[in-house]
């Protein structure tokens, strides 16, 4: 049976198909793999299995003698260097599609949680402090109604679209990729350039991948055209948005309030957005349900099964 190293406990389902096809190496944990035992296994892979705080670099690669796919369990794989493994004939695959749903879903508990001040509530009535109902106790933003922002068109920015059509709100997009006109009309959107978006919506929501041309994408001057009353989401990779910015944006109270789910540097975050209230902090739990993250793991076991067998892999991506 082929090798595969797999850098962390995957939910059971995945790991028991993974144990009936693959032999193991090491023993996975619930925790990330040091970069010591992935040096130190990785000779003996033939395939590899990784999350997205794995770094797969030219350095890793170089010990991979007998490597022939790197499978990440992620729909993003910015932690992939990209020419590298091209540069050596290992291919490489993610998860898309099944995590879209999920990852939406979970962008609007944020803006809802954000904008209705849920976890600011919760705290209260937990800690003992809540003294009753009160005309003017934790005040929020309505959602119905007004416009939202969607950055990056794709799957996941698609289906979030989607549902704003339950809260009657308008919805503009930006995006390197247009729809077509017919999607448009049926998603009910509108392009316009990302500086109008930005002048414009309410809620602003970060959907774009992590590339080197969206590293900061939202940054100081980006966040300077945003509204005042407005709210920034980001579901999407923590490095598209410019988190010192947002920190000195926020304690200046250049914006209403920010959705995060995702950080530059997992999993540090920003010291000065810890301590504001109007910034709801997830833990990077975008695809988290249990069906999700074992659809995502039954299709990194199919991925490996391919490219093993040196037939195309059902979700090869490419730089
Ligand atoms: C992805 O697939 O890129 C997600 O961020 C994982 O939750």
């Amino acid at each position: 049976m082929p090798a595969v190293l797999i850098s962390r406990l995957f939910p059971e389902p995945v790991m028991v198909e993974m144990a009936r096809r693959f032999t193991l190496l090491g023993r996975p944990q619930d925790c990330p793999a040091t970069r010591e035992t992935l040096l130190e296994q990785v000779p003996q892979a033939d395939a590899l299995a990784v999350t997205l705080a794995d770094r797969v670099d030219a350095g890793l690669l170089a010990k991979a003698s007998r490597l022939k796919v790197v499978a990440v369990y992620a729909v993003g794989y910015n932690n992939v260097d990209m020419a590298a493994a091209a540069a050596r004939g290992i291919v490489v695959t993610n998860t898309p599609d099944v995590l879209t749903e999920a990852t939406a879903d979970l962008t609007w508990g944020l803006i809802l949680a954000v904008t209705r001040r849920i976890p600011e509530g919760d705290r209260l009535v937990r800690e003992g402090r809540w003294a009753g109902w009160a005309p003017t106790q934790l005040l929020g933003s309505d959602v119905h109604g007004k416009t939202l922002g969607v950055v990056g068109m794709g799957r996941i920015g698609r289906a979030v679209a989607r549902r704003a059509a339950g809260f009657a709100m308008s919805v503009i997009y930006h995006s390197r990729h247009p729809l077509s006109s017919e999607e448009e009309e049926a998603l009910n959107v509108s392009r316009v350039p990302l500086p109008q978006l930005l002048q414009t919506a309410d809620i602003v929501s970060i959907h774009t991948p992590l590339t080197e041309g969206t590293r900061h994408f939202i940054g100081k001057a980006e966040l300077a055209r945003m509204r005042r009353t407005a709210y920034l989401i980001n579901t999407a990779r923590g490095p598209v948005v410019d988190e010192a910015a947002l920190a000195e944006a926020m304690a200046q109270g250049r914006l209403a309030g920010a959705g995060l789910d995702v950080y530059e540097d997992e999993p540090r975050v920003h010291p000065r957005l810890l301590g504001l209230s109007n910034v709801v902090l997830l833990p990077h739990i975008g695809s988290a349900t249990y069906e999700t993250r074992v659809k995502m793991g039954m299709m990194v076991v199919e991925n490996i099964t391919a490219a093993l067998a040196g037939k195309e892999p059902p979700n090869r991506v490419s730089a």
